[in-house]
């Protein structure tokens, strides 16, 4: 069987997730929660190992500067809760919220701007118009196929957005999960940030926010760093953290998801330096991902519309997004956003707090608000991308699935198997097993068959397995097979660790 591709692969994929515990959905025994996800024991060392390459690539050992001297990053972790000032500063609690249309009698509730709508072209005899979400593609135009009895779709239909129709012409529209017209309710537009309260009281005073972003956290410990370490403009800030965003339309597995994690950092530089440093983050950025072993033909470099930007964005200098080819889209869609920000937080925060944000620069003698360039990766989305990179069918197999992480980024790095439960062998294997567990994440296991055991490892993408077998008691060497091809070959165990630590350095 051929690796699947599209809706198959996600289907397969959620399913191997699921089966072999690497994500789950949140609180299931109470039938689930939409838009939240559990990681399970794979899942959550796969997370770690993307957020800590993301952290050690960039913070404890930052990219090489365009002068061939490394570049200055730090780190901080903030508070998912802020003073809710920050948000009024930041325009989230006035401008942070997406369209979104409701459905009178599915009661679902879509984002407006996700809705596609395939319209009778002009002449077309045909009504109403069918609107469906955004990746539905094929399954809407079989449907409207067998409405038209097989007549030419493109003929006598056009596809436009939702957005774009004029509010009369909803009545004529059969919602994604409707079968009759004039069931959508005209857009308003939905605050996406969760609300809590503060204390013992919930009133209007209490109220707070979960963050949104991570960034905010960074602009609001700008001075903090700037003042107690020893940072030089132009520096970043980089932050790790959960985010939650009450999505209108939380979907494809953990894509969009109402809490999830950001790898964020802001880069402060002087005004005139912005638009140079603005083309080395997006490019870094970018090869970046290529660097974890991402096929460079799933990834894209894509500039963003003027009427997508973030009430953020630089005007003029725009937002590039680096896009992935998710099988749940047509072409590419976001993984991660390049903005050039200005200096619009740190002057709102200026403005709303009362703290001077200038820096001043020494050399030139001048006083300016930086500017800031952001890459803000999802972590959770960039899991996605490597569980679907990894995903493989081998029908060799004992068991067909296997996942070819990059063996960095696998969960486990080796599994180490006595052949048999006797003969002294699992007393040979458990040693060497204490010894590869000082520096890696190893799995012991001499449960069923070496086949079997083969399988369960392929399924986690564990890179090698490495089997004690009765040649070992005289020749002290073990077989160490490769997950990727499957072939064999024979190491002296006391060269295993290093054949382990080499093998990791491969690809990076
Ligand atoms: N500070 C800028 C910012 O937050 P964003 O484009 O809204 O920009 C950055 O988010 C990244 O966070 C996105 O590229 C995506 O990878 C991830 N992300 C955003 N919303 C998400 C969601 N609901 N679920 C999962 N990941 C999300």
């Amino acid at each position: 069987m051929a690796r699947p591709q599209g809706s198959e692969l996600m289907e397969k994929l959620v399913a191997l997730c699921k089966r072999r515990g690497f994500i789950f959905p949140a609180s299931e025994i109470y039938g689930g929660i939409n838009g939240f996800w559990d990681y399970g024991p794979l899942g959550v060392q796969l997370k770690n190992n993307l957020r800590d390459r993301w952290w050690r690539d960039l913070v404890e050992c930052p990219p090489i500067g365009p002068d061939g001297t490394p570049l200055d990053v730090v780190g901080v972790d903030s508070s998912i809760i802020q003073n809710p000032k920050t948000w009024h500063a930041s325009g989230h609690v006035g401008g942070f919220s997406d369209p979104m249309v409701d459905c009178r009698v599915s009661k679902r509730r879509y984002r407006a701007d996700h809705i596609l709508v395939y319209r009778p072209t002009e002449g077309a005899d045909i009504h109403p118009s069918y609107a469906f979400l955004e990746g539905q593609t094929d399954g809407m135009a079989k449907k409207m196929k067998k409405a038209l009895r097989g007549a030419a779709l493109e003929e006598r239909f056009e596809t436009v957005a939702l957005v774009d129709l004029p509010l009369d012409a909803y009545a004529l529209i059969i919602g994604p999960d409707a079968t009759e017209p004039g069931t959508l309710t005209e857009p308003r537009e939905f605050n996406l940030m969760f609300k809590t309260f503060v204390g013992a009281t919930s009133g209007e005073d209490n109220v707070a926010y979960l963050r949104p972003e991570t960034a905010q956290g960074i602009f609001l410990n700008y001075k903090n760093v700037l003042d107690t370490s020893r940072v030089k403009m132009p520096f970043g800030i980089a932050q790790v953290g959960k985010s939650f965003r009450n999505e209108v339309t939380p979907r494809n597995f953990i894509f969009r998801s109402r809490e999830f994690e950001q790898m964020e950092m802001e880069w402060f530089c002087a005004p005139d330096e912005a638009a140079q440093w603005y083309k080395f983050w997006t490019q870094h950025r970018l090869e970046w991902w290529k660097s974890l072993g991402v096929r460079p033909e799933n990834l894209i470099l894509r500039e963003h519309d003027s009427d997508e930007l973030a009430h953020y964005a630089k005007e003029g200098e725009g937002t590039y997004d680096i896009e992935y080819a998710w099988p749940f889209v047509q072409g590419f869609g976001e993984l991660e956003g390049v903005a050039h920000r200005g200096n619009f937080d740190l002057k709102q925060h200026q403005e709303h707090s009362g703290t001077k944000m200038e820096f001043f620069d020494p050399n030139t003698r001048e006083r300016f608000v930086p500017h800031v360039i952001e890459p803000a990766a999802g972590l959770t989305r960039g899991v996605l991308l490597l569980l679907l990179e990894a995903y493989d069918v081998d029908d060799n197999r004992p068991s067909p699935e296997l996942m070819r992480f990059q063996p960095r980024l696998a969960p486990i790095k080796a599994g180490i198997f006595p052949l048999t439960r006797k003969d002294g062998l699992p007393e040979v294997a458990r040693k060497l097993y204490m010894e590869l567990r000082q520096d890696h994440v190893c799995q012991f296991d001499e449960k069923q068959s070496i086949g079997k055991r083969y399988a369960r490892m392929d399924e986690a993408g564990t890179p090698w397995c490495i089997t004690v077998d009765h040649d070992t008691l005289s020749d002290q060497g073990v077989t160490v097979r490769d997950r990727d091809t499957g072939s064999q070959q024979r190491v002296a165990l006391d060269q295993v660790a290093r054949f382990v630590e080499d093998g990791l350095k491969q690809g990076v």
